[in-house]
């Protein structure tokens, strides 16, 4: 009897103890709820660990913006989770346009500069305003949204996401990165062609 609750209790701690994390395999397929777990005496510290941040992101590019993303997919401790973190590097200029995490809440810090933020709600309001170095905003799962460098100076800023693979979907991306046809983006958005073709130029859609 001793014994038996002795192997019960020995059980118990042991399979609790499987519970207290699922860091990804990442050679494993991805499903909806993320990898499947590492064995875990194949995990190590390093898998609780990104060190993706150190360095500034490369904004030379057309928006003038880097953000260096941490989800599961490059950062296995996350896996199972539910969050995920990103460092963003803003040039002069620079811009965060308009998208959304379908998957995720996020929540934003500025760390230097100043940065122009918004979104906007499902009936069309938008909540837009200015922060400066140490203001923090939520932007609420699903929601468009867009950020922007409006000093004078580079800015930076860390994101986190209540998502350990939150995605993220451009507005612009969506519309004009593709062969999405030019008469139908027009019957369905109200642009006119001339500027549906100028943007498909400018982002890599075709007609
Ligand atoms: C930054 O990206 C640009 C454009 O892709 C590239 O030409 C440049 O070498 C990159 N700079 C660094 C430091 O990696």
């Amino acid at each position: 009897m001793f014994l038996q609750i002795l192997f019960t209790l020995s059980f118990l701690f042991s399979s609790s103890n499987a519970l207290d994390f699922c860091v990804g395999d990442l050679n494993a397929p991805q499903g909806p709820a993320g990898y499947s777990c590492k064995k875990t005496e194949e995990v190590t510290v390093n898998d609780f660990i990104f060190s993706g941040f150190r360095a500034a992101g490369n904004t030379s590019n057309l928006v003038k913006l880097a953000i260096t993303l941490a989800s599961s997919t490059i950062f296995p401790g996350l896996n199972g989770l539910g969050i995920s973190v990103s460092r963003i590097d803003f040039d002069v200029g620079g811009l965060g346009l308009m998208h959304t995490h379908p998957e995720a809440t996020e929540i934003l810090v500025v760390i230097q500069g100043t940065i122009c933020a918004g979104f906007i709600s499902s009936t069309n309001k938008v909540y837009i305003k200015t922060l400066e170095e140490g203001d923090v905003m939520v932007f609420p799962q699903g929601l468009m949204h867009f950020l922007t460098n409006v000093g004078e100076s580079q800015a930076l800023a860390f994101a986190s996401y209540s998502s350990a693979s939150p995605g993220v979907y451009f507005m612009d991306y969506a519309w004009f990165a593709n062969d999405l046809p030019t008469d139908m983006l027009q019957e369905t958005t109200f642009l006119d062609p001339d500027q549906i073709k100028k943007l498909k130029g400018l982002l890599g859609g075709t007609d």
